[in-house]
């Protein structure tokens, strides 16, 4: 079988456009595609942004942030993604719409040897496995945030994953993209989020019940644990958004407390409070203009 050298990628959000951008750096051919134009708009801002920031730290020359950014096409038509090897599916977690996307994605692919793989951090791989008419080709391949950091992707297969379509993206993960792959069984948080969500609700649940402030919180975690960041700055990195999607998933799978958002969670989606991406989740996140000001 073919090497992948084209790739899709569907939703240039934080995870799809570092998705995008791993893959456009290891030589694929990528081709993004968002809904509607504002959306590729920002997307390709994002990916640009952080391959500037790449060239910054000295981590790419600017001759190979140009091949990166000229590897890289932008779409509002998932036909578009007809001839690809690979697609990512990186839209937002909801299994309606990802269940939407995937089903349309296999409809598009003439190669029937094409991997459609899903970003999805809980959903279970075989329900939108059962959306399409190639099941065996359907993997959950998940990705860290921020993706051109973060090592690990998870390699997720459900009961109908053929082990062609397994080897072949984890190959392509290790060799092509240079990530460590670790496998899990196709169960809601697989094995990363199986274990972080449950700590990142008591960090929430701490502050609602007002043992500690959030900074304080997290400052115990940072200089007590050495972990990179707190709790609650990793709430507002991952976006309380996805997190509370991520607890529901994990919640309606196995009906335990310690996967059910808290109240205050809720009560932070509601208000628009999602983290960084809104500048103000249980940290203010300034802009340059406001700090500024
Ligand atoms: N995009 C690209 N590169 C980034 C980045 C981003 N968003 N954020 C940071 N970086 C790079 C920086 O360029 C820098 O690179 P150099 O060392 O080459 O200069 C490096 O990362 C370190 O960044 P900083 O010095 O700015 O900041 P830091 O040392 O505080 O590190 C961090 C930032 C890498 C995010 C670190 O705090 C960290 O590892 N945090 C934990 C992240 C984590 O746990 N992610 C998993 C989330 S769970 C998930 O994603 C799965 C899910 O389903 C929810």
């Amino acid at each position: 079988m073919s090497e992948i050298e084209r790739v899709g990628v569907v939703g240039a959000g934080l995870m799809g456009a570092g998705i995008a951008e791993v893959c456009a750096r290891s030589g694929c051919d990528v081709l993004v595609v968002e809904q509607n134009r504002d959306a590729v708009e920002l997307g390709s801002r994002r990916l640009l942004g952080s391959l500037d920031r790449a060239v910054r730290s000295g981590k790419l020359t600017t001759a190979e942030r140009e091949q990166a950014a000229w590897r890289l096409r932008w779409s509002t038509d998932l036909g578009d993604l007809a001839d690809r090897q690979l697609v990512v599916e990186a839209v937002g977690e909801d299994e309606q719409l990802k269940t939407d996307v995937v089903g349309t994605v296999c409809k598009v692919l003439t190669d029937r040897d094409a991997v459609i793989a899903s970003n999805t951090s809980s959903i279970p791989i075989m329900k939108l496995a059962t959306a399409t008419d190639r099941p065996g080709n359907v993997v959950g391949l998940h990705f860290f945030n921020p993706v051109p950091v973060m090592p690990l992707v998870e390699v997720v297969g459900s009961l109908t994953t053929s082990p062609r379509t397994r080897d072949r993206v984890e190959s392509f993960v290790t060799r092509r993209l240079g990530k460590q792959t670790i496998r899990a069984t196709d169960r809601a948080g697989f094995v990363v989020n199986a274990l972080l969500v449950p700590y990142l609700l008591a960090a929430v649940r701490m502050v609602e019940s007002g043992t500690a402030t959030a900074a304080d919180v997290d400052a115990g975690m940072r200089l007590g644990c050495a972990h990179p960041m707190g709790p609650l700055e990793l709430c507002d990195l991952i976006g309380l958004d996805t997190v509370t999607a991520i607890a529901e998933s994990m919640y309606a799978e196995y009906h335990e407390p310690l996967y059910a958002p808290p109240p205050l969670l809720r009560r932070m989606v509601e208000a628009g409070l999602y983290g960084r991406k809104t500048g103000r989740g249980f940290h203010p996140y300034p802009s340059k203009k406001e700090e500024a000001a």
